[in-house]
């Protein structure tokens, strides 16, 4: 007996040594952890568990007969995070540059089938060279499988991919059909057809890092969420996340203890609106100063920084935040802004996750590039998210809600729970100088009956107050005492049911 364990003690130290020696040391050379070294940092000490560490691959062409290695080049298994479970894959690089067999796939898709079934996150840590080469259609149909997993498990238990080295061909697409995607700046890229293709078919010349790095991705392509500068930086955000979101739709975000009381005064926010409304001011000061501990989770927050979206926690509870940020733009929303919004608010639905929106926006950007760049179907994208969450929505206006843009910004008529407006806002069809240039274009050479024109509109329309009294506006609240009345209000709506009507799935304008 006592021989049999020290077999299973030499095989599992064999199988934890994955490509060897000589690979991880590569592997730390490039700046790169091995995939156990990452899981060992993403979860709670002791706490993974690994199934499959001795599959190998079936593969007999190419001389693979002879060339096994336990556990084919990707680890898997469960563990927790502050005490909360989520499956995990680590893709290993030392083992065949991390690529994807057919029993490879088969690992991943044995956890992301456990995560579906007991209702817990699934984490991927990618790493890999893509399909196995030696594999052929056996490694692509393997692909196949993870991502119709991906797909059913969308909207079911939240998936998070991190991009930790080479992720590239066809490979992409399962972390594109993920909720969130990280990536570690300067090791890790993604694109469907690399720098050496690019050369060849279309004479451009980039490098992979030009073409599929943390910074094209995070500030271009929108692909990436977030990008960290190394691989223990990007899992101890991970794990900041995963503590704001639910384990699975039918799951609520855990309530954390929070040391920041929710009737918080804070009087800065009285004098936070400039008086010239064509002066900025940033919006992020106001959503670190509703949140608990000023904590906030950004989603994205080097693309389309004319809107803010991410998590805080008011009273330990998560909120999805969106906002307008009136220092980009002016606040004005686009394609690109409509588009980030409106994917963050459709996870937050789909995980329970109550949205606050806090809106400044002077409209959305005029422009051929909008137009061309279809920004009615993308706004569309935007305003649909809002008018078919269900989540409890609390929206504050602090200044501008002009035109459609008031419209998509989570208005009562999107089925908004509760709508405050600071008194410093202004709800219009569009400012006072547009309107005027067109209710009286005949008086326009005249300075005079103009500025009489700007000031009568500027009494009449550019207040809350109009709003408030139809009941648009279910108060004009004093900004110093917007936490609380936030707070107040989602404590309200916590129960909140309700339904759409019974359909297969809607039509989102894509
Ligand atoms: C088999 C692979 C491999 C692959 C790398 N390796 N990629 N083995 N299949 N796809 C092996 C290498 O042979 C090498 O083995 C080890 O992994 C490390 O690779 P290196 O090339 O030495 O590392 P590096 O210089 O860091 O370059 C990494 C790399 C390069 C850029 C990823 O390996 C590469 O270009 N690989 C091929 C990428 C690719 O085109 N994949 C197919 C994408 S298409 P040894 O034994 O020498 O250490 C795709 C389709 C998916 O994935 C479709 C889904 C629908």
């Amino acid at each position: 007996m006592g021989d049999i364990l020290k077999q299973l003690d030499a095989r599992r130290a064999e199988a934890r040594l994955g490509g060897g020696e000589k690979r991880i040391a590569a592997q730390h050379g490039k700046g790169k952890l091995t995939a156990r070294e990452r899981l060992e940092l993403l979860l709670d000490p002791g706490s993974f568990e690994e199934f499959d560490m001795f599959v190998k691959h079936r593969s007999t062409d190419f001389g693979m007969e002879k060339n096994h290695i336990a556990g084919d080049g990707v680890v898997t298994g469960w563990g927790t995070i502050n005490g909360r479970k989520t499956f995990v894959f680590a893709q290993d690089f030392t083992v065949f540059g991390g690529s994807l067999s057919e029993t490879h796939a088969q690992k991943i898709n044995k956890v992301q089938e456990m995560a579906m079934k007991h209702g817990a996150p699934i984490i991927g840590l990618q790493d890999s060279g893509g399909a196995r080469i030696q594999e052929g259609v056996a490694a692509l149909t393997g692909y196949t499988s993870v991502f119709q997993n991906n797909i059913l498990a969308s909207g079911v238990i939240p998936q998070i991919s991190v991009i930790m080295g080479p992720s590239a061909g066809g490979a992409v697409y399962s972390p594109a059909l993920t909720d969130f995607i990280f990536m570690v700046r300067d090791s890790s890229y993604m694109f469907l057809t690399g720098p050496d293709v690019l050369k060849t078919v279309t004479n451009e010349v980039v490098t992979a890092e030009e073409l599929g790095g943390a910074k094209t991705h995070t500030t271009k392509s929108s692909v990436a969420d977030g990008a960290y500068d190394n691989d223990m930086e990007a899992l101890a955000e991970i794990r900041r996340l995963f503590d704001f979101l639910p384990l699975n739709n039918r799951d609520r975000a855990p309530v954390r203890p929070f040391f920041d009381k929710h009737d918080r005064i804070d009087e800065s926010l009285d004098t936070m609106v400039p008086d010239n409304p064509n002066l900025p001011y940033d919006m992020k000061e106001l959503v670190t100063k509703i949140a608990d501990e000023a904590d906030f989770f950004e989603i994205q927050p080097d693309f389309a920084k004319n809107i803010l979206c991410g998590f805080i926690r008011i009273e330990g509870q998560t909120v999805g935040v969106v906002a307008n940020q009136p220092l980009v733009l002016a606040g004005c929303l686009d394609s690109d802004a409509s588009r980030k919004a409106a994917r963050f608010i459709r996870f937050c639905d789909c995980f329970e996750i109550p949205i606050l929106s806090l809106v400044d926006v002077p409209g959305f950007l005029p422009g051929t590039s909008q137009e061309f760049g279809g920004v009615i179907k993308h706004g569309a994208k935007l305003l649909y998210a809002y008018g078919e969450a269900t989540v409890p929505k609390v929206t504050v206006i602090t200044r501008k809600a002009y035109g459609g843009a008031y419209c998509v910004m989570a208005p009562k008529h999107l089925r908004g729970d509760l709508n405050y407006a600071w008194p410093t806002a202004q709800i219009a069809v569009m400012g006072a100088k547009g309107a005027v240039e067109i209710l009286h274009r005949k008086d326009l050479g005249d300075e005079e009956k103009t500025a009489a024109h700007i000031a009568d509109y500027e009494e009449k329309f550019l207040s809350p107050f109009r709003a408030a009294e139809r009941g648009y506006i279910d108060e004009v609240i004093q900004p110093r005492s917007t936490r609380k009345r936030i707070a107040r209000g989602l404590a309200l709506l916590k129960d909140k049911k309700l339904d759409n009507p019974w359909k297969k799935h809607g039509n989102l304008p894509l």
